[in-house]
């Protein structure tokens, strides 16, 4: 779309003209080949597969080795793209959420847009941790409302792996790396119905890194590098409390109550919160699909990774009613309600 077009249509926007969504028109995935499972990390820390999968419901991860978050952010842009049938050079914007960007310039989505050849697309990157994918997709609805561009590529990507304390057999245990990415459109009807996105940075010292490994020599070469540091039963408790909540909030603002919804994809931080969310809203877990007994908790890539696995099995099909809802660092916390 030219420069002139884009003014026109923002233009008819400030003149009162209807509300647009978006919808996901395609999804693609990438996981690192290197799997890690419990009896390996038992060897590691002082733990076991079964405490692991009673205390957590997570069996093993993918972690990279040679990956990248960048490579692995492509690969499933790659595929998002090919699965709507969209080439490279029609995205018109990339967001790409990561809170393990390898590089601190040039952001990871440049890198991800160059390696695609996606020219014509505008790209930065965000970082609401593991509510980074869901604020992402906000922020292209918003883009796309406002009559900025009409579609969007999207990418959660992580290698918390690089970010762990490998030590801390409370923290190691529930990370993995991977990368999710959808390509979104302008839509008239359906796609995101309502949303919402609450923060809470004063809450953000219970799960927190002091360091992206940006060391100085300058500074203090011997520094210990500072690595994840987490209060897991605040975590825990604050997912209970906030996602429900949330959850409820974006389903008025879209005029359905929880019972209406076909799907819930969360965030897949731990199976047992999970379990607390369904209860909480009163719906049966079968429709709380969960892919963390297989790659652990990937921050921003969580969502994406599972609507990609549900995409390809046939479980997503069009009309249905999902929930997605992200919650983790910062604290940040948010939801929004899709007719996929
Ligand atoms: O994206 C958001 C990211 N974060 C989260 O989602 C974290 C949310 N929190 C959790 O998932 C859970 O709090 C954990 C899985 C991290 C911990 O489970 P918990 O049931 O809350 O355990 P706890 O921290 O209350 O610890 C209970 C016991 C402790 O031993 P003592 O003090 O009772 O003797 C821990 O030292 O379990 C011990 N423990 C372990 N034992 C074996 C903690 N981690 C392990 C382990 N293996 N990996």
């Amino acid at each position: 779309m030219g420069r002139t077009e884009r003014a026109v249509r923002l233009q008819s926007r400030k003149d009162g003209n209807t509300k647009m969504s978006i919808r996901i028109m395609g999804t693609g995935s990438a996981l690192p080949a290197r799997q890690v499972d419990n009896r390996e990390l038992a060897g590691m820390v002082d733990t076991s597969d079964e405490w692991i999968r009673e205390r957590t419901g997570i069996g093993s991860r993918h972690v990279s080795t040679g990956e990248t978050v960048v490579s692995l952010a492509v690969e499933a842009c790659e595929r998002a793209l090919e699965n709507a049938g969209r080439d490279a050079a029609s995205v018109e914007l990339i967001l790409a959420a990561t809170c393990t960007a390898e590089r601190g310039i040039p952001c990871e989505a440049c890198q991800v847009q160059s390696h695609l050849g996606a020219k014509q697309a505008a790209a930065f990157d965000l970082n609401a941790a593991c509510a980074g994918f869901l604020f992402a997709l906000h922020t292209a609805w918003a883009y796309v409302e406002a009559g900025i561009y009409d579609n969007a590529l999207i990418v959660g990507s992580e290698v918390l792996s690089k970010l762990v304390d490998w030590t801390d057999r409370g923290t190691c245990i529930l990370f993995g790396d991977g990368a999710g990415a959808v390509f979104v459109e302008r839509c008239s009807e359906g796609g995101i119905l309502g949303l919402v996105q609450h923060s809470d940075g004063a809450g953000g010292g219970v799960l927190c890194c002091d360091s992206r490994e940006l060391q100085s020599p300058f500074v203090n070469r011997s520094m210990e590098i500072p690595r994840i540091r987490m209060d897991g039963r605040e975590v825990f408790s604050f997912a209970l409390r906030q996602v429900p909540a949330g959850i409820l909030e974006a389903l008025e603002k879209a005029d359905l109550s929880p019972d209406e919804v076909d799907l819930y994809v969360l965030h897949q931080a731990n199976r047992r919160i999970i379990e607390g969310i369904a209860k909480r809203l009163a719906v049966d877990i079968s429709r709380f699909p969960v892919n963390l007994d297989r790659v652990g908790n990937m921050s921003s890539a969580a969502i994406p990774v599972l609507l990609d696995e549900l995409n390809r099995q046939g479980i997503l099909r069009r009309g249905m009613t999902v929930v997605l809802s992200g919650f983790g660092a910062g604290l940040s916390c948010g939801a929004c309600v899709i007719r996929w």
